[in-house]
């Protein structure tokens, strides 16, 4: 059967846009988890964006030993420099170097004339053979460019020497016909398209993301760019999860496979919504709530008599177990150390017993844990996006008072390096009146507020309530988030994480000591 690999640019497309920024410890999760996934390649940043991309993309060659690790450059030699320099550590280093090809991109973005572009291309594929074997060319917006003017370019970085060419959908304006036909075009019609890997790069501005990627690959493709749940520039790029279960539950149609671990896509789809604070909608394919849930009866009488009536892959092959069992306060940590291991996690001794203990203050106030519960209580203990900044606030206690006729007035106080400082405010109901005070407390600098969101890990009203806060400053996003039974005590901790990062940040880059504020990054699009 024929290898499709899967190219993943969660950290670099994906991370690139608005609301998913992704600190140092967050992207070397990510990247684990698509390691043990095992995708073939990982799209690690943009280098030359900004010096923490830069950061980002070398720890992550440092400490990828399975996948091929790429970083994007311009078809500029400071830009091919830098990619090379983050990545060169990597097992299997490669620099992705791009330059647009349609007419409205080469007139209004680069103000250059065909012809010129034509030689920029070339020149900065050999400028970066020089430094690595493994070459990617993507001219973009190569959906909109002339098919003839695209496959001169695409003839001159084969015959400088790049050895995947990709073939982006940048404004996921294609159809799944006219990609296939453009694959089937350019292999037959380019000189030295045979001794090349051809990769789709499609973006789902409407809503067919998937359908041309999958298209592309029928069209002779081995190389998908996709980023898990779909994350990436406007309405996102093609999803992993979905390529890669397209193609394997087709794999009659397709004949093809992929090399990835799709029990992981469950636990992959977890750990990136959280860490950017959101939560799948209930319907999205594979990963949402209710992509294996049969609500009606004629659906659930059929599935009962024959799963294969309504279910076209188990939920299992993705990772999502449904058999709920339910633990409480008499299971010991051999029970639980167990339903976890049956859950797919692979915990340490340590981390086992730190989540062991929550397990324990949790079953106090709760009676039955659920798979749910012992889901968010490992995710709590053992993901970047829970931890606490070190030498950040730390909540010490709060009191609250609040009714339907008075104003909600909310005392906390707060511990810092050994020191505990309180104040009290008043707000619009208790939150407000709890980040009031945080506020006086700790004069965290101008930001904006731009996800508050409470839900509920499992069924019951003494369910565990999971509270996400993002803040917004300096062109990036820092979200927080906290678990417990008492929401209020669960609001408190997730907007602490967030301003503790913001903080961390503005110590990094000297902001507010007197420093220089952060270079703006720049983007893909730039
Ligand atoms: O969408 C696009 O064209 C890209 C390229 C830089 C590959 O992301
Ligand atoms: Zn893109």
């Amino acid at each position: 059967m024929e290898h499709v690999r899967i190219f993943d640019t969660t950290l670099r497309d994906g991370e690139q846009s608005p609301g998913c920024s992704m600190n140092l410890k967050e992207k070397i999760e990510v990247a684990k988890i698509l390691e043990k996934m095992k995708v073939d390649i990982i799209e690690a940043g943009f280098a030359i964006a900004s010096p923490g991309d830069f950061e980002s993309v070398r720890t992550i060659a440092d400490n990828i030993k399975e996948c091929t690790v790429t970083s994007l450059a311009r078809c500029a030699e400071k830009d091919i420099d830098t990619a090379w320099e983050a990545v060169k550590t990597a097992a299997d280093p490669r620099i992705h170097v791009f330059i647009a090809t349609s007419p409205l991109h080469m007139e209004y973005k680069l103000k250059l004339s065909p012809e010129q572009v034509l030689e920029k291309a070339g020149a900065m594929v050999s400028y970066a053979k020089k430094y690595c074997s493994n070459i990617e060319f993507s001219p973009e917006d190569a959906t909109r460019s002339e098919p003839e003017f695209l496959k001169r370019v695409v003839a001159k970085a084969i015959e400088c020497g790049a050895t995947t060419i990709n073939i982006p959908d940048t404004v996921g304006y294609t159809t799944p016909d006219e990609m296939r036909a453009l694959i089937e075009d350019i292999k037959g019609n380019v000189k030295g398209a045979e001794d090349v890997i051809f990769s789709v790069h499609c973006h789902n501005d409407l809503g067919m993301a998937t359908a041309n990627a999958l298209a592309g690959v029928l069209g002779g493709a081995r190389q998908v760019e996709c980023t898990i749940n779909g994350l990436g520039e406007r309405a996102g790029n093609t999803s992993l999860e979905e390529i890669v279960m397209a193609i394997r539950t087709r794999q009659d149609m397709t004949g093809l496979s992929t090399g990835i671990d799709t029990t992981m896509i469950h636990r992959a789809s977890k750990t990136v919504y959280d860490i950017i604070g959101q939560t799948a909608p209930l319907n999205k394919p594979i990963v949402g709530k209710n992509a294996f849930a049969h609500e009606s009866g004629i659906h659930q009488h059929g599935v009962l008599a024959n799963k294969k009536t309504y279910e076209i892959m188990t939920p299992e092959s993705v990772g999502v177990n449904v058999n709920n069992l339910v633990l409480g306060k008499h299971s010991g940590r051999h029970a639980v150390g167990q339903r976890l291991e049956e859950l797919g996690f692979v915990l340490t001794k340590e981390e086992l017993d730190r989540c062991f203990e929550e397990f324990k203050i949790v079953c106090d106030k709760k009676k039955n844990i659920t798979d749910a519960d012992l889901e968010a209580i490992v995710t709590h203990k053992t993901n970047a996006v829970y931890q606490d900044e070190e030498g950040g606030y730390k909540l010490d206690w709060f009191q609250m008072s609040t009714s339907n006729f008075t104003t909600a007035t909310c005392t906390v106080s707060l511990e810092k390096d050994g020191e505990k400082v309180e104040d009290v405010a008043l707000g619009d109901g208790p939150i407000d009146a709890a980040y009031n005070a945080i506020d006086a407390i700790v004069k965290p600098s101008e930001h904006s507020f731009d996800i508050f969101n409470i839900h509920s890990i499992s069924e019951g009203k003494d369910t565990l309530g999971d509270v996400t806060v993002q803040v917004n400053a300096y062109d990036r996003s820092f979200t927080g988030r906290g678990l417990s039974t008492d929401i209020m005590e669960a609001s408190i901790n997730a907007y602490l994480k967030a301003l503790n990062r913001m903080i961390s940040y503005e110590k990094k880059h000297g902001i507010n000591e007197g420093g220089e504020s952060p270079a703006k990054r720049i983007s893909a699009k730039d």
